[in-house]
């Protein structure tokens, strides 16, 4: 089918990689011509796993685009994927998503044409890019769209860091539609994933007991509904860890025996209880705000997501405090955080708890030492406000001569590091390990003060 892709960033880019994979034909728009440039040239413009690889492979398949105009017409789906960032009320800005959709209104010609919302976007906005396609045509040309058109929503559920996988092998598909018309142009579209019948990318093979993918087809509303309450209540499982583990801390009890204990019943799973500093990325923020915003344009208090926002914002406070009560004196003391972006395999820094701690440390006059194995580059160019943050070149060189050591971010290589001559090389050995990542056993021994967020 051919493909028009709008917006290049995590969700776009792999989208459109994925479906040219698949043997689609795939334009990508994007109105920003250096990422555009980058694309044409085969890299990918931030840091994920195989996608420049996949990229590479379905490169026959794939066009980049900065004109709209270039790629609307005779496109049979039409992906919108652009940014819909946090606004000032906790609703999500919609300007980049009607910018898209007015421009799918100026460019669309005659063909029957499905518009996709891939963008996580608010109850309601199916409707709304369905007007204003309309509007903008029939402005344009001075008559309603002779064309016809439908609006999709096809929310997606891919964890940066693992997007590929999360895209090619997925735990379900999603179509929100009103006319089984339009359903059935996304059945189409994604059949090799629904029937898994595509030749797996060497470096991914497919998953053993991966099978048919299950589909759910329902109505715009509710695939509306579906992104925003998945994404709710992974957070909120996660925020529910991390409140057992201040009362497991309390009562000298092992949080991850507990994680593990209800995790293997069934009805509650073990992913999403790894307990620490919390969430961030640019989703869980973001879409739990807009769900209680949401929720009170309807009159309607969501007093459990509220408190999984509170709770997340807790943990981050307690990073300071723990170091409080092990330092009692931050001013002067050097501490040193290992791991920048928001998680493992991302050189993503929205709502990065890095951030935030690092804001408060300096604050009350620490100096920070910080390292990233790939996002030092986007901290720098991001954050100037956090220019005083010292960025080392290598783990080993954060810990030196540092008061405390914290644990941002789990990458693996950090588990993996030199700890034992490491101690030797600091002010006070301490470490908290805010990830519950680390051995606590082999840090004790190689001379460290172990703290975790429950311990
Ligand atoms: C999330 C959703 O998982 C994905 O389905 C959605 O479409 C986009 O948002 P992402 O933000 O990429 O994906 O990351 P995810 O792997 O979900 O992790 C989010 C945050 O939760 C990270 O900061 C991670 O460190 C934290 N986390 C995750 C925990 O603290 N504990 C856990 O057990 C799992």
């Amino acid at each position: 089918m051919n493909v028009t892709i709008l917006g290049t960033g995590y969700v776009g880019l792999t989208t459109g990689v994925c479906l040219a994979y698949l043997g689609h034909k795939v334009t990508c728009a994007d109105p920003v011509a250096s990422k555009i440039a980058m694309l044409e040239e085969g890299s990918v413009p931030f840091h994920e796993p195989y996608l420049a690889d996949l990229l590479a492979e379905a490169r026959c398949n794939l066009k980049f685009t900065t004109e709209y105009a270039h790629t609307i017409p005779g496109a049979q789906v039409i992906f919108i994927a652009v940014g819909t960032p946090p606004g000032p009320n906790g609703s999500p800005d919609l300007k980049y998503l009607q910018a898209a959709a007015r421009g799918i209104g100026e460019h669309i010609d005659a063909s029957f044409t499905v518009v996709v919302n891939k963008s996580t976007v608010p109850i309601g906005s199916g409707n709304w890019v369905g007007s204003l396609v309309r509007e903008t045509f029939e402005k344009r040309n001075g008559k309603k769209p002779r064309t016809t058109f439908a609006v999709a929503s096809n929310p997606e559920f891919l964890r940066e860091g693992s997007a590929i996988h999360d895209t090619l092998y997925p735990d379900r598909v999603v179509i929100g539609a009103d006319e089984e018309q339009t359903a059935e142009v996304l059945y189409t579209l994604y059949r090799p994933i629904l029937d898994q019948t595509f030749q797996p990318p060497t470096y991914l093979p497919r998953p053993e007991g991966v099978g048919a993918v299950p589909l759910i087809s329902t109505d715009l509303a509710s695939a509306e509904l579906i992104k925003y309450a998945a994404n709710a209540f992974l957070a909120l499982k996660i925020s529910y860890i991390n409140e057992i583990g201040l009362l497991s801390e309390r009562v000298g009890a092992d949080i991850s025996q507990i994680a593990k204990g209800i995790g293997l019943d069934a009805r509650i799973g073990t992913r999403f209880l790894q307990s620490g500093i919390g969430w961030g990325g640019s989703c869980f923020g973001k879409d739990t705000a807009a769900l209680v915003a949401t929720a009170r344009e309807y009159g309607l208090d969501m007093q459990i997501v509220q408190s999984a926002r509170d709770v997340n914002r807790r943990q981050r406070e307690r990073v300071i405090e723990k170091l409080l009560g092990e330092l009692r004196i931050l001013k002067g003391r050097t501490i040193g955080l290992l791991g920048l972006a928001f998680k493992p395999h991302t050189d993503d820094l929205r709502e990065a708890p890095a951030i935030d701690i690092a804001q408060k440390l300096l604050e009350r006059g620490a100096r920070v030492k910080a390292h990233d194995p790939v996002a030092m580059e986007s901290f720098k160019k991001h954050h100037p406000d956090l220019s005083d943050v010292n960025c080392c070149e290598n783990p080993e060189e954060v810990v030196r001569d540092c008061d405390a050591v914290v644990l941002v971010t789990e990458w693996p290589q950090y588990r993996d590091l030199d700890w034992e001559p490491l101690a030797k090389t600091m002010r006070t050995p301490v470490i908290l390990d805010g990830r519950l990542a680390l051995d606590r056993a082999r840090l004790s021994r190689a001379g460290f003060r172990y703290l975790g967020m429950t311990c």
